[in-house]
């Protein structure tokens, strides 16, 4: 790898990024050192090529029934999560999500501090941590545990971030999150997870858009089946205005956070790439109503949940549609997890 490379690299998938240190961060250190082999579906392994490592797609190391259990996250998604984590030289910061040990090798290029990071797969913080030995991030420390638990022998912690999907947050994060620290993290909202942050003060607020593998253990969403849907033939689509996939998400954080029937769907035919999904409003035992990219379609739903959901849609746009960190919450305990509750829109 040339410093060319890597530079180019940086300024590419820091694009969107104010802040120099995350910059410099992924200008120091070489990805390359930390993925080797990507996984397909089957769980067959091949090498990496260097084209692979420098492109700012997330990468599979590890599968399991199928589906993946480990990976390098999108750099562009690690990036903003970084910025938006506001870390600052000394900070002292947990990550849950080893993964391949890159984003904490990032964290400790920023704080130059401790870092401690968990992996519930014993393996992954096996690799991670001899990757970490030959970058020479001795700062890093990975530990294999339940990340639920958070890693109460080294707290505390000014900044304590997931890299996993998570159902809510664990009590033990806030015992071991220093009086001004925070929490950014993916939470499950609707069938997504866009990451929240939460400061001590139990105040929660959207941060970024986007998707993860979802934990595993206690800290694994509730409700996640992504069940298939199938639109009658023809559709019944009622036009709503046009979104690209970045307001699309933002549209259907903003349902979820007014309707807690959001779910997502799989849906044939509705998207050009066939691992996208649909924002769906079911009503139980009532049908359901599919939100697409710019239609309404309803599956078995009547005339009211549609006209439920195209005031939702309309109340959205009224209000200048809204971005998730327009969207502000208050946290609350329930089923072993903090939750975020009450959403409201505010400057
Ligand atoms: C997307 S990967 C993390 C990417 C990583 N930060 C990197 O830089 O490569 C998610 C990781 O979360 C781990 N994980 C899943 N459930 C967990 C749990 N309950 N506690 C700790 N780690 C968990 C998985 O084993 C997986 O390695």
């Amino acid at each position: 790898m040339t410093d060319d490379r890597l530079h180019r690299y940086a300024t590419n998938v820091t694009a969107g990024v104010s802040d120099r240190a995350v910059v410099d961060a992924f200008a120091r250190v070489p990805r390359e050192y930390f993925v080797h082999r990507v996984v397909d579906p089957d769980g067959r392994a091949t090498a990496v090529t260097p084209e692979q490592v420098y492109t700012d797609e997330a990468l599979v190391t590890r599968v399991s029934d199928g589906r993946p259990s480990s990976s390098s996250s999108q750099p562009s998604l690690m990036a903003d999560m970084l910025e938006k984590l506001r870390l600052r030289p000394g900070h002292r910061v947990l990550e849950v999500g080893t993964g391949t040990g890159y984003n904490a090798a990032l964290i400790a290029a920023i704080t130059g501090a401790p870092v401690v990071t968990v992996d519930v797969q014993p393996d992954v913080v096996a690799d991670a941590t001899a990757a970490l030995a030959r970058v020479g991030a001795d700062s890093v420390t990975a530990v294999n545990a339940d990340g639920y638990l958070g890693a109460p022998d080294h707290g505390p912690f000014d900044r304590i971030i997931a890299t996993v999907g998570i159902g809510g947050v664990p009590p033990a994060w806030f015992d071991q999150l220093a009086p001004d620290g925070m929490i950014l993290a993916p939470i499950e909202h609707g069938g997504i997870q866009p990451c929240l942050t939460v400061t001590p003060d139990l105040a929660g607020r959207g941060a970024v858009r986007s998707g993860f593998m979802l934990a595993a253990g206690a800290l694994h969403p509730r409700a996640t089946a992504t069940l298939p849907m199938t639109l009658p033939d023809p559709p019944d689509a009622v036009p709503v205005p046009p979104l690209d996939p970045n307001r699309y998400y933002a549209l259907w954080f903003g349902l979820a956070a007014r309707d807690d029937r959001v779910e997502r769907r799989t849906v044939d035919g509705l998207f050009e790439k066939p691992w996208q999904t649909a924002c769906t409003v079911t009503e139980p035992g009532g049908g359901s109503v599919v939100v697409g990219l710019d239609a309404l379609y309803p599956v078995g739903a009547d005339a009211g949940l549609m006209t439920q959901v195209r005031a939702l849609v309309g109340e959205w746009h009224a209000a200048g549609g809204p971005e998730v960190w327009d969207w502000h919450c208050r946290f609350t305990f329930g089923d072993g997890l903090w939750l975020p509750t009450g959403w409201r829109l505010e400057p």
